[in-house]
């Protein structure tokens, strides 16, 4: 006879005969919340302390198993039962428990899984270990168990790397027992009967010995140390890992104490923000309600930053009609295109066998009254305003009526653009980062007269291509390169004040930065700041410290960077080092200026250079370029590099404190009070105490 109870709101026991269903049901991810705890840990008890059962099987009802722990509960006191103690009374049970795992399995969700006495995958599960993502490391018994089931190099991979495995190779790996098709409770049903019938083997998984391998252990310690010194929970997993070798009880004390301590680190802190942040970037009004169709994109540039756009969109499965003025520029842009998918093969993003059908949705032509059948059309040719004026009044002639226009202009006034046309609610900025394909931050920019659909319609697309999109208002450079045009004035300034380019960029990626400033120039092309110096130079605010000195010299020698082998540094072959030249050149600028270097520490670098970066990203959300702080941030740590661990500039500015920077810029301001002033917002801060976080 089938009976079923709730143990509470969240989980549910169902008996059929000889065996018990357990269902957890927690929607949207069935995150393991202080309820799902108690409640698991309930049930299995109850079934035990009632007899009669004879098997137990675990599902979970809705899209997905379980997502881990529940990440709101983070930083605040912990509610018992704990985690490891609920899943080792599972592993305990003296009824063998099964789990069935459909969707992802994802940290605590997949310790869950572990602690069980088999493992059913349900067809397109991916399971993983994503907690390094967040600071911290699996906390439930994820590096004592993985280990044991599929050895110390695996466990190592999937706690430092938090990929999503494929069922098939965690099957392969012995992570599960068996994948299967079908519904999670049928597929529960099935397998309990199974373990009733000796068809599936039940074990308990810390029976087992971890495979010694301690050169795994040495060489991935010791990588780490050379590449992550400055971060904390990559060093805790090698360390909870080797505890595997321990039994049960102390290897997860080990693994326990490790996991308290990277939860009490501002890296946790920062990557939880990221987290949070990259999905609060689209939970505004202006990202919902109507949207309009996104069946076939234009494209207009078959450059860098075109044919990345567009092989964007044909990787999300949208036909793109990609057109150029000439046909070699349009064979570049189609043979661009070929090498990113290409390279989206060979880096195991597209399937071999797509390849061709992906590439099949591309139309290139040289007709831009192709473009009457697009939805929306990307126009990404060069910054010129005359040109962007002309391509946008045609496209107003050419255009189905309700198509969007929209333009990737990293800084013009997108006011100014849509006014070309007879359809300005039509018309807005959207901001792609180079490259196109790989970066995942999309500004989109709200044009005075953009229509509320127009912009869902921005949200929609990022959605679709996988992107984080934020939105932006009309300035020069929007919420990013408006930011970056100041703070990289710091750097400069650093520079012709006493540093040297190189121990600025040291310095940095000592912070976190994967690149100093002057490698970014070099990578991007040193010329891209030069013609905007150039372009600037009428206009520019004669009071202000000019910055460009060194990178002009620099730029009239020829050396762009990267693509000319010289810039900051010399490029040979080998890791850059930098230029003798370009030393040269900062001596001559400094006596010409009369400038007596000194000293700068590490810390100084730092200090000033974010304290630069803080201050525009105040103003930014002073004038409300951008909505909100956290929109800042996640600018900053999808389109430019931010060390996600310390959460985004204004995330780092709470660290440090309003009055602190206020200080700080006072300090500055002594030697250049054009250059640093303190915001008003940032003042207003400093009095009442408030923090970035209060008003997002
Ligand atoms: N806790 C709390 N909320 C969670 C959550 C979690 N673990 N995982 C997802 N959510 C929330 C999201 O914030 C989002 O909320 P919103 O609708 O209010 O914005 C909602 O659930 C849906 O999430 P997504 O928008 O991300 O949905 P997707 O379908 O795109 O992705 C997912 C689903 C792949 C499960 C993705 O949400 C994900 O990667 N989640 C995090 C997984 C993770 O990091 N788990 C480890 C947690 S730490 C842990 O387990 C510690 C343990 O070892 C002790």
């Amino acid at each position: 006879m089938a009976e079923s109870r709730q143990v509470n709101d969240l989980i549910s026991i169902e008996r059929q005969g000889d065996i018990a269903l357990i269902c957890i049901d927690n929607p949207p991810v069935n995150a393991t919340g202080q309820q799902v705890r108690e409640g698991l840990q309930k049930a299995v008890e109850q079934l035990n302390a009632e007899g009669g059962a004879k098997v137990i099987a675990i599902y979970a009802a809705g899209r997905t198993f379980v997502a881990g722990a529940d990440i709101k509960e983070f930083g605040k006191p912990p509610q018992p039962p704990a985690l490891p103690d609920v899943f080792n009374i599972i592993e305990d049970s003296e009824i063998p428990v099964t789990s069935v795992m459909h969707g992802t399995a994802l940290g605590g969700g997949f310790e869950l899984g572990l602690a069980t006495h088999a493992r059913i995958g349900i067809e397109g599960l991916r399971v993983g270990l994503p907690e390094i993502n967040l600071g911290l490391l699996p906390g439930a018994g994820g590096t004592q168990r993985v280990p044991r089931l599929a050895g110390i190099p695996m466990a190592l991979d999937m706690a430092l790397s938090g990929r999503m495995v494929p069922a098939q190779e965690a099957l392969e790996k012995g992570l599960i027992d068996r994948l299967e098709a079908g519904d999670p409770r049928d597929v529960a049903i099935a397998a309990a009967q199974d373990v009733l019938d000796g068809k599936l083997q039940t074990r308990r998984t810390c029976d087992l010995d971890t495979p010694k391998d301690d050169a795994a252990l040495e060489e991935t310690a010791t990588m780490l140390r050379k590449k992550q010194p400055h971060m904390f929970s990559p060093h805790k997993i090698v360390e909870a890992v080797r505890a595997s070798y321990l039994p049960r009880t102390e290897g997860m004390a080990i693994e326990r104490q490790a996991f308290v301590d990277s939860m009490d680190t501002p890296q946790r802190a920062g990557m939880i923000h990221a987290f949070f942040g990259e999905r609060a970037v689209s939970g505004i009004p202006e990202a919902k309600g109507d949207t309009r169709p996104l069946d076939r994109i234009g494209v207009i540039g078959g450059g860098t930053m075109g044919s990345g756009i567009a092989t964007s969109c044909l990787l999300a499965g949208i036909p793109v009609t990609l057109v150029e003025v000439a046909q070699d520029g349009l064979d570049r842009g189609v043979a661009t295109i070929t090498k990113n998918i290409d390279g989206a093969v060979s880096r195991g993003k597209l399937a071999a066998d797509k390849r061709d059908a992906v590439l099949g949705m591309l139309t290139p032509t040289l007709a831009m009254e192709e473009l009457a059948r697009v939805d929306l059309v990307i126009e990404a040719v060069f910054e010129k305003m005359d040109v962007k004026r002309d391509i946008f009044g045609k496209l107003d002639g050419i255009c189905k009526q309700g198509a969007v226009l929209a333009s990737n202009t990293s800084y013009l006034d997108i006011n100014e653009i849509a006014a070309c046309t007879s359809r300005p609610q039509d018309v807005l900025g959207l901001h792609f980062f180079s490259p196109a394909h790989v970066m995942r931050l999309l500004e989109i920019v709200q044009g005075e007269k953009t229509a509320a659909d127009v912009l869902a319609t921005g949200f929609a697309l990022a959605k679709k291509l996988k992107k984080v999109g934020v939105l932006a208002q009309v300035c020069d450079g929007f919420i990013g390169n408006r930011i970056l045009a100041h703070y990289s004035k710091a750097a400069s300034y650093l520079v012709l004040d006493g540093a040297s380019p190189q121990q600025v960029d040291d310095a940095l990626e000592g912070f976190g930065f994967a690149m100093g400033p002057h490698k970014v120039g070099d990578l991007a092309g040193l010329d891209i700041g030069w013609m905007t110096r150039k372009r600037k130079a009428d206009t520019r605010d004669p009071n202000e410290r000019y910055a460009g000195d060194v990178a002009d010299r620099i730029c009239e020698n020829g050396w762009f960077g990267r693509k000319t082998g010289k810039g900051y540094y010399v490029y040979e072959g080998g890791a850059p080092v930098p230029n003798p030249e370009v030393a040269t050149i900062i001596d001559t600028v400094r006596t010409e200026k009369g400038i007596t270097p000194r000293e700068f520490t590490d810390q100084e670098i730092i200090d000033r250079y974010m304290t630069a970066m803080i201050s525009e990203a105040a103003r930014v959300v002073e004038d409300g370029t951008a909505k909100r702080p956290v929109d800042v941030d996640m600018v900053f740590l999808f389109g430019y590099g931010f060390p996600r661990f310390r959460g985004g500039p204004l995330h780092y500015a709470d660290t440090i404190g309003a009055a602190e920077l206020v200080e700080r810029i006072k300090t500055y301001a002594k030697e250049d009070p054009h250059y640093w002033q303190v915001p008003p917002i940032l003042e207003k801060m400093a009095q009442d105490g408030t923090k970035f976080a209060d008003l997002n």
